[in-house]
């Protein structure tokens, strides 16, 4: 190991037995339960350690992880019930497809493939899903294909990341890679999904991203959601320029930056008419439309005397789908064809007309316009899985709508206007 040399003494005693310690746990394998494929590339805990194993040392970037949807990505119910949904469907011709982003190391161990999806349906799974190892072992992507791919570095105790000037240690050897600040990095499992029908274009997920204002203007997907702030990278090092690992998205502020709403009422006698303006300020589609059923609502809500609620309306922001029979579904591992394609197109604006009896009885009423993500939807049968499924029952998250924005105007009734 280099350039131990310039470590001041007192740092350099500390480190060299944190690291020694750590050196002998962090790619020595751990019990799993899943066999070992030492053929070719050594045990799995030993080419992608488990999360857990990276937190003595990167205390901050462990717990901002922990928070995130990335450390559940093989957890939550309605992903279990998605899976037995794809599994016991005609479409499940590649087992292990889902895994393939949720827990992309089967891709290196392709003959653990049931272990994995045993893992996944236990609910407490012992892997991780996406966890450390399975972003900074990615060496490479290839996107000379729709559905980008990621090349694993599964052989040695290097890991990859931003920074050129990095710290030593005894437990793994660090390389930049300029990858690491790129969104290519992300497109590996954000950018595509396979469907039934091969639906190509079509089908992916962000849409004409790159020809945004916002990627123009040099952003990456990481300047967004893996926000630059000023902390330990390591434990005990000098602060530094870090990047967040709770990935903001639909949890997270990064929501309040979303859109934009804007509303415009006309009162013409008994009829009104309001126009929302929905400003996406999004670089990408809004929703990205994997789950088949994510959707993006605005609701409108009229509220007229003692705010009672006297008419109201919504526009849905998503893509519909049909199966290889024409039926409608919501599971896009079934979808043949897009029958319908509303959601917000990268920094679009859209204008929204709404039409009704202007309220009675009253001198002012109350225009309400909120944008938020729906709740998850679909066959009873998949509902009752995920409701099953889940410790909390009909009260799991996925059940819950998460509001974006809303903006509320109160209008004047002038009489006979
Ligand atoms: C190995 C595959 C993989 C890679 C690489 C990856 N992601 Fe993800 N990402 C996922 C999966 C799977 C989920 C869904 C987790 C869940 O909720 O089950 C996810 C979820 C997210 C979310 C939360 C979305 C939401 O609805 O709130 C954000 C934000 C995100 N990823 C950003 C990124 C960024 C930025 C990068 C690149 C630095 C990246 N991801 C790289 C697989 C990946
Ligand atoms: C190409 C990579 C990829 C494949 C293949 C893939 N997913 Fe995902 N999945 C993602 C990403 C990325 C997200 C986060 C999406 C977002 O928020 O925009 C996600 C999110 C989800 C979610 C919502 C988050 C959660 O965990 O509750 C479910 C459910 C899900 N996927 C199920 C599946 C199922 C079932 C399959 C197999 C049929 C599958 N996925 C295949 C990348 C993938
Ligand atoms: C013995 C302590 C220790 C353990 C255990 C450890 N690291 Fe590190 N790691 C460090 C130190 C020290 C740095 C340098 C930090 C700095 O330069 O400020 C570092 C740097 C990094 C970097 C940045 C490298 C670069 O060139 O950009 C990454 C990525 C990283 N570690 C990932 C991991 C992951 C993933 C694990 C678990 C598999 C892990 N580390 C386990 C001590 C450790
Ligand atoms: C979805 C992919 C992904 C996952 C999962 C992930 N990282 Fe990172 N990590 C990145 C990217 C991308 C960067 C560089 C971001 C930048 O500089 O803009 C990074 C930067 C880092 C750095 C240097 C900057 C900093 O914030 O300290 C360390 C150390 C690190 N990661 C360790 C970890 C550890 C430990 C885990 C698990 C607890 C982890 N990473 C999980 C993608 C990931
Ligand atoms: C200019 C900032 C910006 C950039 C760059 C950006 N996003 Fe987003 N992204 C957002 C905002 C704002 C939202 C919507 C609010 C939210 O969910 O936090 C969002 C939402 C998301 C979501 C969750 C929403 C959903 O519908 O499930 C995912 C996943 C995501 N982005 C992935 C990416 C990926 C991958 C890239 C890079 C190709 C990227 N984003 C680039 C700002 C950005």
């Amino acid at each position: 190991m280099a350039a131990m040399t310039s470590w001041k003494p007192l740092r350099w005693t500390l480190a060299v037995a944190a690291g020694v310690m750590a050196a002998l746990v962090l790619f020595a394998g751990g019990p799993s339960g899943l066999a070992q494929d030492a053929k070719s590339k050594g045990p799995m805990d030993k080419v992608f350690p488990a999360s857990a194993k990276c937190k003595r040392c990167h205390e901050r970037v462990f717990e901002e992880w922990e928070t995130s949807p990335l450390s559940r990505s093989i957890h939550s119910p309605v992903f279990r019930a998605a899976l037995d949904a794809y599994l016991t469907s005609g479409s499940s011709r590649d087992k292990v497809l889902c895994l393939r982003c949720h827990a992309p190391h089967v891709n290196e161990y392709p003959d653990q493939g049931p272990a994995f999806i045993a893992q996944a349906k236990s609910g407490d799974p012992a892997i991780d899903g996406v966890g450390c190892a399975q972003c900074h072992l990615i060496k490479q992507v290839d996107r000379s294909n729709i559905q980008p791919s990621p090349r694993y570095e599964t052989g040695g105790k290097t890991l990859f990341g931003p920074y050129k000037d990095f710290v030593q240690n005894l437990a793994h050897q660090s390389i930049e890679l300029p990858l690491f600040r790129k969104s290519d990095l992300c497109l590996n499992c954000h950018l595509a999904v396979p469907n039934a029908a091969n639906l190509g274009k079509s089908n992916d997920l962000l849409g004409g991203w790159e020809a945004s204002k916002a990627v123009k203007s040099g952003k990456e997907c990481q300047t967004c959601h893996m926000p630059e702030q000023v902390g330990e990278s390591a434990n005990g090092e000098n602060k530094r320029k870090v990047a967040n690992h709770s990935f903001p998205g639909r949890i997270g502020k990064l929501r309040q930056e979303a859109a934009k709403l804007e509303i415009a009422t006309t009162v013409k006698g008994d009829q009104t008419t309001v126009k929302v303006t929905v400003r996406s300020m999004v670089p990408h589609n809004l929703p990205t439309t994997h789950p088949g059923w994510a959707r993006v609502v605005l609701d409108l809500n009229i509220q007229g005397k003692n705010l009672k609620t006297v008419y109201s309306e919504q526009r849905v922001y998503g893509r519909t789908y049909a199966d290889a029979k024409g039926q409608t579904t919501v599971f896009d591992f079934e979808a043949a064809k897009v029958l319908e394609n509303t959601v917000l197109k990268p920094e679009e604006t859209r204008v929204e007309t709404f039409t009704f009896p202007t309220p009675k009885d009253t001198k002012t009423f109350d225009v309400e316009a909120a944008l938020s993500y729906a709740p998850v939807s679909g066959p009873p049968a998949f509902l009752q899985r995920i409701e099953a499924e889940s410790s909390q029952g009909t009260q799991d998250p996925a059940f819950q709508s998460i509001p974006i924005t809303r903006q509320t105007v109160n209008i004047p009734v002038t009489p006979g206007g």
